[in-house]
């Protein structure tokens, strides 16, 4: 328990699960107020309804990054709810498990592109307003995907380095105007989305994993720890800057 991001309002997409959902306990603890979005509403009702249960102030927002009209309807919510938004953390996403580029459909494509990526577009871009005036800090989930190629396919790699282009170009245009924008690079994380994975001892990827410095993957509050630092006052001079976080498997 702390102040780190005391009376903060934090918008955390994909807020139900996994580093998302690590980041909104995290936060709380630290004084925000979350406001824990996800396409699944259950999820997201859940994640607030722990945190209201330890007496700390959240809400949950059934919304689908990647589509302009939910964004907008929830953006305006959590506007008339909390006044303004202090931290975004663009962390929805997305994975294309293992799919080679002469596999990877049209249909796949859009889909891991328009999640993790565009939905990053549309939230930034219809919480801006609120973020520049409070004088916000943006922090967008990348992954090591983002620096180098590796088991997601082309279309979860595509995205995750374009998420890192995307935090640079935030940081650049909207720095200047209070807005420090940064990004996070977690390795192997267990989650949901990992689980499938992970559970498959004779996969060639787990010795990568296990191979790593740290010799194991992450747990997601380890992930949500530096999410925290980069979106609290600590980060006061970190701009546009891509944080790795993955036990040194890219060392
Ligand atoms: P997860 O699957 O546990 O959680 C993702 C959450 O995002 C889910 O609750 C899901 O319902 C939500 N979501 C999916 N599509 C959405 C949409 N259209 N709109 C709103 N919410 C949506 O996954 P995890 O592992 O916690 O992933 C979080 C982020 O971390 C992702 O961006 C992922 O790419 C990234 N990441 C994860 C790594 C890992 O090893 N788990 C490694 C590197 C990056």
């Amino acid at each position: 328990m702390g102040d780190r991001l005391d009376r903060k309002v934090a918008v955390i997409t994909g807020a139900g699960s996994g580093i998302g959902r690590a980041t909104a306990e995290r936060f709380a603890a630290e004084g925000a107020v979350v406001a824990a979005w996800d396409v699944n509403a259950d999820r997201a009702g859940l994640t607030a309804k722990t945190l209201a249960d330890r007496g700390f102030r959240a809400a949950a927002f059934a919304v689908d990054v990647s589509s302009a009209a939910s964004v907008r309807a929830a953006a305006d919510e959590v506007i008339a709810q909390f006044g303004t938004v202090d931290v975004l953390v663009n962390n929805a996403g997305i994975f294309d498990y293992y799919t080679t580029l002469r596999d990877t459909t049209e249909e796949a494509w859009d889909r891991v592109l328009n999640v993790n990526l565009k939905g990053m577009f549309l939230v930034t871009q219809a919480l801006l307003d609120a973020l520049v005036d409070g004088g916000g800090a943006v922090v967008n989930t990348s992954s090591i995907s983002g620096l180098v190629a590796g088991g997601g396919g082309v279309a979860y790699t595509a995205s995750k380095h374009g998420v890192i282009g995307f935090t640079r170009q935030l940081a650049l245009e909207y720095g200047k105007h209070g807005v420090r924008a940064n990004a996070v690079l977690p390795g192997a994380v267990e989650t949901e989305m990992t689980k499938p994975l992970l559970a498959q001892a004779d996969l060639p990827i787990l010795e990568t994993v296990r191979s790593v410095p740290a010799g194991r993957h992450a747990q997601p509050d380890e992930i949500a720890d530096t999410v925290l630092f980069l979106a609290s006052d600590e980060a006061r001079f970190v701009y546009g800057t891509s944080l790795v976080v993955d036990g040194g498997w890219t060392v």
